[in-house]
């Protein structure tokens, strides 16, 4: 569905002398620094495939992903998506892509959500029965009704992606982008929103997700592709690399008393206990393949009274950072490049 070959996108960017005046800035002929943003990516990705393109900031995500919708054209290598050339064949390739950035709406602000979609449906030429009969599919799932005579610039953010999704899905695309769908919302609209993805998954339409949560990852994803300055170093099954990068999990209590000392690695062999900032917050660190979250508890309850506890995930920034720190040789021998 996707097939990107040496994908390559190297920016120039003009590096004028600074402090020159205004008016004889045109004057100077710019030196042009080179600064290669993406460097050479292969990736295959096929029908009804989920896959998440994680990496840190200037890694090259949106680039590629401008690349893959034909927004920007790449300085060399080869893009075909549902076998078209994205930049050469704009207008044909978005008919058959849908595009969602949680940071930016494509909803008229001053526009009531019924008219942006309804300019969307013309620009898509989407004739008006199969726009009513599409907006009635997704009606169910994304609430439509109450938010279609609002003012884009007045919904909440739940609510304006949950419209901006529906923008971007309108003409029923075969492969969808989102970038970021998850930032900034609460926990219920959060889980909504994978839900509805994974529901869209169910449907057979290929979907590629730039996030950095490690949840959305999990539930809506089964490939994770990360980039690191350009380049492709991990492409393999999310599972495969949590299990082998994202074992630790943490516990933090707070005890009712100050208990200098305690030390679980008796009761829970392999786990870190780390003092808090005061004498009566402790933090525990497990492999979650090996202790429950309940053991743990279960330990200190034998040492201190908890008045309170939290636990702490690893993130997928975690297992980035990792891969970056060098596990990559030992701990993930089969695929990254
Ligand atoms: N239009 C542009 N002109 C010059 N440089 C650019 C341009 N767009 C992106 N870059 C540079 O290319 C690199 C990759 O940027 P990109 O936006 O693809 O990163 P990203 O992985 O999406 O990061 P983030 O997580 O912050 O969104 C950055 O160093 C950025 O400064
Ligand atoms: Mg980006």
């Amino acid at each position: 569905m996707i097939e990107a070959r040496g994908l390559t996108k190297v920016f120039r960017r003009a590096d004028k002398p600074p402090g020159l005046a205004a008016s004889v800035r045109h004057l100077v002929r710019p030196r042009y620094a080179e600064h290669t943003a993406v460097a050479g990516i292969d990736l295959s990705i096929g029908a009804g495939e989920a896959v998440a393109y994680v990496g840190p900031n200037g890694a090259g995500k949106s680039t590629t992903v401008k690349m893959l919708t034909g927004i920007v054209h790449p300085t060399a290598g080869e893009i075909r998506v549902c076998g078209l050339d994205p930049h050469r064949n704009r207008h044909a390739n978005a008919r058959n892509i849908g595009v969602l950035f949680g940071q930016r709406t494509q909803l008229w602000w001053d526009l009531p959500v019924r008219d942006s979609l309804a300019l969307l449906r013309d620009i898509y030429r989407i004739p008006e029965r199969r726009y009513r009969a599409r907006l009635d599919e997704l009606e169910p799932v994304l609430g439509l009704a109450g938010l279609l005579p609002v003012l884009a610039r007045k919904l909440s953010l739940g609510q304006r992606m949950r419209a901006d999704l529906a923008a971007a899905l309108l003409h029923d695309p075969r492969v969808v982008y989102l970038d970021e769908p998850t930032i900034g919302l609460d926990v219920t609209a959060r889980d909504a929103m994978r839900g509805f993805l994974r529901d869209l998954r169910r449907t057979g339409t290929t979907l590629m997700i730039t996030t950095h949560d490690l949840g959305d990852i999990e539930e809506v994803c089964d490939r994770i592709v990360i980039l690191d300055a350009g380049r492709i170093i991990y492409d393999g099954p999310v599972t495969a690399i949590k299990d082998r990068l994202a074992r630790d999990r943490a516990v933090h209590f707070t005890l009712a008393d100050a208990c200098p000392g305690v030390d679980l690695s008796t009761d829970l062999p392999g786990s870190r206990t780390v003092a808090g900032e005061d004498e009566r917050r402790v933090s525990v660190v497990f492999d979650r393949f090996v202790h429950g979250a309940g053991d743990v508890l279960a330990a200190m309850a034998r040492h201190a009274r908890v008045v309170d506890l939290s636990i702490d995930e690893p993130s997928i920034d975690d297992v980035v950072r990792r891969v970056y720190a060098g596990a990559i040789g030992d701990a993930l021998p089969d695929r990254v490049r």
